[in-house]
């Protein structure tokens, strides 16, 4: 961690802002609701501070972020791009998950970035391992899923179960399926703004 250039927190507070007007995905929220309720899921079923942070963060990459440099939108990108492997260093697009924990890494607990990079490994993971899981998504996430590699194999379903923020990882990502409920009301952005500061310190 280092210091946060003067204005990195209020940089993030104004993009969360801005994002109450952007769509999330396909879905019928809006990014901020997204992220509002996403973080809330966390905290009301205990989560601590981390945890609930990257469930805040978790979608940074699409609202703070240039998104020319993000390929797995809806709509905008490489079919059957296997992003998060093979991007890295190769491609000037990259996933939305990567370009969200890279932005956030230097600043904050390595568990925080770490969560937010592994949100959509999370969900390539439950796709590999739950039956059912993978029906349960939105038509948007179902899609995506093909542009941040698709399924696992059992090799890397392996690899992943063996980390031990797995849990967490996974936790997060059943708040984030769950975020997506029109109309539902929740604390405004400016409940965060202390855990936000603390994190990013
Ligand atoms: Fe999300």
């Amino acid at each position: 961690m280092t210091a946060p250039p003067p204005g990195m927190t209020d940089r993030l507070l104004d993009a969360m802002a801005h994002a109450a007007a952007r769509r999330y995905g396909t879905e019928r929220v809006s990014e901020l609701a997204h992220a509002l309720q996403c973080a809330e899921l966390a905290r009301d079923a205990g989560a601590d501070e981390e945890l609930t942070l990257a469930c805040l963060l978790h979608d940074v990459g699409r609202f703070a972020v240039d998104q020319t440099l993000v390929f797995d939108r809806v709509g905008g990108g490489r079919t059957g791009g296997r992003g998060h492997h093979s991007a890295r260093g190769h491609h000037s697009a990259r996933g939305h998950h990567e370009v969200g924990a890279d932005l956030i890494a230097p600043y904050v607990p390595e568990r925080v970035a770490w969560l937010v990079r592994m949100h959509a490994d999370a969900k390539r993971y439950l796709c590999s391992t739950e039956p059912g899981y993978h029906a349960s998504l939105s038509p948007a996430s179902q899609h995506t899923l093909t542009l941040q590699g698709g399924l696992m194999s059992p090799e890397e379903v392996v690899r992943h179960a063996a980390h031990p923020w797995l849990g967490d990882a996974l936790r997060l990502r059943r708040w984030d399926d769950l975020a997506k409920v029109v109309g539902k009301e929740t604390a405004p952005l400016a409940a965060w703004e202390s855990l936000l500061r603390a994190c990013f310190r």
